[in-house]
């Protein structure tokens, strides 16, 4: 086990200026870092540290696994702590605040990068697949990934998100829990993040299959716009599913387990 002292500045240059010494242990897990510093996403982000569907390694070994040093993404976070930009804290808001804001993001941008990345994957192939066979593999893997996000979405959009808000309401209000269809939120959570598992998957094998995103020198501007936008789109999602993996579903969880405690069915 190894401990790194780290310097946080909070609200940098305003008066509220506020100097943190933490201590971090190498042992956590990726994911609980995430959770305690908002920022750090952007940094595993930027490192290829898997913070999402593989957010149960510690912080060790997940830069083992990435190639990193720890000491250079204990640097990096310091760093991204020093910023004045504000980020939302979303542990500490309303479920339904953060199922909202995940729809009209996240749902919304994932949406259109798939229409415009089919647009231009056609396009591209069209070009360039005689030269480039590889993208061929990317355009069939994407074709499956556009279809099953899209399912996907509509589900947390027309089942489950509806149904942490009915809970939300019932648990502020008092009255009576919704009975889902499903019998515990459990069972579309866990069916959810099989499906994040799965997405995440395909997109490391799109990310294999096109080298790193490496355009090649005969790629035309449409190549280099394909290729740009595939990686916003995989960079969006992993924050995306780490909105929903590590603070929304386990929220909802919580939230279902204390209210069946206080109102058990008849
Ligand atoms: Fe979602
Ligand atoms: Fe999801």
């Amino acid at each position: 086990m190894q401990e790194l002292l780290c310097t946080f500045v909070h609200k940098k240059g305003s008066r509220n200026e506020v100097k943190i010494k933490m201590t971090i242990n190498t042992t956590k897990t990726v994911r609980d870092l995430a959770l305690e510093m908002p920022r750090a996403a952007t940094v595993f982000e930027d490192l290829r540290i898997d913070y999402c569907c593989g957010g149960g390694r510690s912080l060790s070994e997940a830069c083992a696994a990435a190639g990193v040093s720890v000491q250079d993404v204990m640097r990096s976070l310091e760093q991204a702590e020093q910023t004045r930009e504000e980020i939302e804290d979303w542990q500490s808001k309303r479920l339904s605040e953060l199922t909202s804001y995940i729809i009209d993001n996240h749902h919304v941008f994932t949406r259109e990068e798939l229409r415009r990345s089919s647009d231009m994957i056609l396009k591209v192939c069209s070009a360039h697949a005689r030269n480039h066979p590889e993208l061929l593999r990317i355009q069939s893997m994407f074709i499956g990934l556009a279809g099953e996000l899209t399912a996907h979405m509509l589900k947390e959009e027309n089942v489950l998100f509806p149904y942490i808000t009915a809970l939300e309401e019932a648990t502020l209000s008092g009255d009576p829990r919704p009975i889902p269809f499903f019998g515990t939120v459990r069972n579309p959570v866990r069916m959810m993040m099989m499906e994040h598992d799965t997405a995440a998957e395909v997109l490391r094998a799109i990310r294999a299959a096109s080298l790193d995103f490496a355009v090649p020198p005969d790629a035309c501007a449409s190549y280099r716009a394909l290729y740009q936008t595939l990686e916003t789109l995989e960079r969006d999602l992993h924050r995306h599913i780490h909105l929903e993996n590590n603070i929304l579903f386990p929220r909802a969880v919580e939230m279902e387990t204390a209210i069946a405690t206080l109102q058990p069915s008849r």
